[in-house]
């Protein structure tokens, strides 16, 4: 007999969110058009001003008027979008980006990529750090060990991006080189599966797991210079791996704790981390410290950890609060010239709960 009255309470629920994101809708002035253009004031003219500014901005057409008035609802959608996102999230900026076209769900479909899967209980723990001398703030960024922001494009791959900006700092940190790797490898010859599901395998533009290519690296050898085998952003191509031209190697990686302060020792000792993350809040991101209220634990995307900041009194707008610094491979067309900051402190968005570090071997590479 509990069915009826949960679809009951459900109906309620849903119904009473409407009422609320109606209400923001028609009682509250529009954010994001008050940051991009003062004095407009008709919301459909603003909104076709935007959409004609974003067409522009980005290069896009639309191949017929059907198509074109799609996308304008959508990107509608997604004005409204970033305006919720915009009063969940004050400490950051929200508005147009090079998504808003997308529905949540091809978003989520083309440029996301993280399996949907556990950690393997069997992966090695990283050990437990000192972390009384850690620096207040930290940026691999200021001491060579992160390669320019890369762009997936319109593939689920980040967790190859993720898996190869941790190898980089790695093999930088271990042999003082900075050497640009390959995610084109993973993309095409990593069909490791998770040790826990069968079926569940790193499966190119479809998805895949960090901890799963590095269980590969480590097998297949090492990895492969990006210019040696550059991305396409295609999968199911020929595995093109040449073992005699692999430019670093993993030693072991392993998974490291739900600790904050584990998770900074690990990164200022190791180097960048790969991390997962809920990424709904980044369709709409635009820069600042994002610090939403309410963010799913439900992980999605793949990143890379490259920093922290302490946060620092901004005497204009919010005080900024304590935050990671992430590497997105996004292009540096997104987010803060590629980059997203998120605040630490409460395990916001899941950034703290798929959290692992890779350690390379001197490989001579020429
Ligand atoms: C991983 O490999 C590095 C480099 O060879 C080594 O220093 C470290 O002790 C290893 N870590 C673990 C947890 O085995």
């Amino acid at each position: 007999m509990a069915t009826p009255s949960l679809f009951f309470l459900f109906s309620l629920l849903l119904f009473s969110a409407t009422l609320v994101i109606a209400n923001r809708i028609d009682s509250e002035d529009d954010l994001l058009i008050r940051q991009v253009v003062p004095d407009a004031e008709e919301h459909l003219l603003n909104a076709e001003h935007h959409f004609s500014a974003f067409k522009t901005k980005f290069g896009r057409t639309y191949a017929t008027k059907e198509e074109h008035d799609y996308r304008f609802r959508i990107f509608k959608n997604n004005l409204l979008r970033a305006k919720s996102h915009q009063k969940l999230d004050p400490s950051a900026v929200h508005g147009v980006t090079k998504f808003s076209d997308l529905t949540p769900a091809e978003f989520s479909r083309q440029f996301l990529g993280l399996k949907p899967l556990r950690l393997p209980s069997d992966a090695q723990k990283a050990p437990i750090l000192p972390t009384s001398d850690l620096p207040s703030d930290f940026d691999w960024r200021d001491h060579g060990a992160v390669t320019g922001v890369k762009n997936q494009g319109s593939c689920g791959s980040c967790w190859s991006f993720s898996a190869v900006g941790a190898l980089e700092g790695a093999h930088f940190l271990s042999t003082g080189e900075l050497v640009s790797l390959s995610e084109q490898q993973l993309v095409d010859c990593d069909h490791e599966c998770d040790p826990e599901e069968r079926g569940a395998c790193d499966a190119g533009c479809g998805g895949g797991l960090m901890t799963n290519a590095f269980e590969y690296s480590l097998k297949a050898g090492g990895l492969m210079r990006e210019k040696d085998y550059p991305y396409t952003g295609r999968d199911r191509g020929p595995c093109k791996f040449d073992k005699s031209s692999i430019a670093a190697s993993v030693a072991n990686f392993s998974v490291v704790s739900l600790d904050e302060e584990q998770i900074a020792a690990n990164l200022v000792k190791n180097g960048p981390l790969a991390v997962g993350i809920n990424a709904i809040f980044m369709q709409t991101y635009i820069g600042g410290v994002s610090c939403p209220y309410i963010c799913g634990k439900h992980l999605d995307h793949g990143v890379l950890l490259v920093g922290y900041g302490a946060g620092a009194y901004a005497p204009i707008r919010f005080k900024e609060k304590p935050f990671w610094i992430i590497k997105n491979s996004w292009g540096e067309s997104w987010g803060e010239k590629g980059y997203y900051k998120i605040c630490r402190g409460h395990n916001v968005c899941g950034v703290d709960s798929m959290v692992s570090t890779v350690a390379a071997i001197h490989t001579s590479s020429h």
